[in-house]
């Protein structure tokens, strides 16, 4: 009755697609140990170094997403869980998403999956709600499902997963610097002009026409992104100048990881995708910046 989990960082927001876009990497990941319980409530065990988190369910992001799936399954089981995680908070990559996907996801498993993976999301997506104050879905939509998600429509919920062609690798920097999602959401503009919605959407769009047709120059010249990137860069120190490192390297495009200061690369081959990795952690350094690369085929 005890299941061990990996929940896989995950890339949102993709350049233009702001709160509608993700995907899935393949480390670094979450572990979880989940174990059902003879008697109801949730107990929570936390085995990471780095990361301290609220052990009490209603403050603990997995938890929260927790009990709004057994609420929903009018569930009196029990649960016990124990975190291993691998995924810095605070680095762009969903920390707090595979957290909270990985217990929902755990918890259906140890229930005889009484729901689909797909429709675990809206639970996960409460847990991001308890992290940063916003329930978006584009960092626990692809820890869940895997692969390239996008979201729709957020009511009603509709997911869609977008085919990927066969060579593409992101490369993610985490400059060893802390950025909350919830303080990157407050410096955005709740306005945007109607021109720059106009580039916004074309890139959105282009991007996924890009995905269907494997067309990766297309891919390439649809990651950009005029509306958030402009203000959130202020927040990465050396962002400019990394950007241009990774182009200059080879990569199709470059923007922020989900509200950053993670940064993410596309590339059409695992060669290039580690010389772009390397290009930006020498230019993160020049910065007097630490930082860690990923290296992951999508
Ligand atoms: N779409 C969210 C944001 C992702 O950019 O704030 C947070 O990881």
């Amino acid at each position: 009755d005890s299941l061990h989990i990996f929940a896989p960082a995950t890339v949102a927001n993709v350049a233009a697609g702001f709160d509608i876009l993700g995907f899935a990497l393949n480390a670094p990941g979450d572990e979880i140990t989940i174990r059902k319980t003879d008697t109801p409530g949730i107990t929570i065990h936390n085995k990471t170094e780095f990361a301290s988190m609220p052990l009490a369910p209603e403050k603990n992001t997995a938890g929260v997403a927790l009990q709004a799936y057994l609420q929903h399954l009018g569930s009196e089981h029990g649960f016990e869980i124990t975190f291993l995680k691998k995924i810095k908070p605070g680095s762009g990559i969903g920390s707090s998403a595979a957290s909270s996907a990985a217990a929902v996801f755990g918890a259906n498993e140890l229930l005889g999956r009484p729901l689909e993976r797909k429709d675990l999301v809206q639970f996960a997506m409460q847990g991001e709600k308890l992290a940063s104050g916003s329930a978006h879905a584009d960092n626990v939509a692809p820890a869940l499902m895997g692969g390239f998600v996008l979201v729709r429509s957020y009511n009603p919920l509709d997911l869609v997963t977008i085919p990927v062609p066969e060579n593409l690798y992101a490369s993610v920097i985490h400059p060893q610097i802390e950025l909350k999602t919830e303080d990157s959401r407050r410096v955005l503009r709740k306005q945007i002009l109607l021109k720059d919605a106009v580039v916004q959407w074309g890139n959105t769009a282009g991007l996924i026409a890009g995905l269907f047709k494997g067309d990766y120059e297309l891919i390439g010249r649809s990651l950009q992104d005029v509306i958030i990137e402009p203000i959130r860069s202020l927040l990465i120190p050396g962002f400019e100048s990394i950007k241009t490192a990774a182009l200059q390297a080879g990569a199709l495009g470059c923007s922020i990881s989900g509200s950053g200061p993670s940064i993410f690369t596309l590339s059409t081959s695992e060669a290039t995708a580690q010389t772009v990795a390397k290009a930006m952690q020498q230019m993160c350094s020049q910065q007097g910046i630490e930082s860690e690369i990923h290296v992951s085929p999508i």
